[in-house]
């Protein structure tokens, strides 16, 4: 696999390294860093062609939203500019797939440490968009899971939905 331009600009945050290239495919990797994610990536998916959500857990982050810390931002690989996202429970240590519709799915997560509410039973969407008008959507009230999980794991199954265990 040959890293793209875009891909190869992220993060201060993340840290990506050669991992067996010589293994897999010709070609060299560099760690750059161009920027800065503004939440630490804890949690990072690539969810549109030019976008990569990321997640961290309630901490004190540089990037701030609605008057509190964010813990998750939209970064933009073209642009290399990040938005805050709002979560409105704690993602740490949740887990995170995909539906076949392209949704991510956030599951799971810790109690609050400084903002936000409790996110061991939380279930939060995301759908990327080009406007940057989206944002994830979390509300315990319509979709949560059966018990509290902290550290779940998910996967996708083959009819497009996503199991979550722990
Ligand atoms: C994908 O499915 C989920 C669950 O039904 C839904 O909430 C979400 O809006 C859908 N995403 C798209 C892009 O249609």
């Amino acid at each position: 696999m040959k890293v793209s331009p875009t891909f190869r600009s992220l993060l201060a945050s993340a840290v990506f390294g050669s991992i067996a290239t010589a293994q897999y495919a010709p070609g060299q990797w560099s760690l750059v860093q161009d920027g800065h994610s503004g939440v630490s990536a804890l949690e990072l998916a690539i969810v549109s062609e030019t976008t990569a959500m990321i997640l961290d857990k309630v901490e004190h982050n540089s990037l701030q939203t609605d008057g509190h810390i964010a813990w998750a931002a939209e970064l933009d690989l073209v642009t290399r500019t990040v938005r805050p996202l709002n979560p409105t429970s704690n993602t740490w240590c949740g887990t995170g797939s995909f539906l076949s519709n392209g949704t991510m799915v956030s599951s799971g997560g810790h109690r609050v440490v400084i903002t936000g509410r409790n996110g061991l039973a939380a279930i939060r969407l995301f759908t990327p968009c080009e406007d940057k008008n989206c944002d994830i959507i979390e509300d315990d009230d319509v979709r949560r899971m059966a018990s509290l999980r902290w550290y779940p794991s998910s996967v996708r199954l083959e009819d497009g939905s996503a199991l979550i265990f722990g």
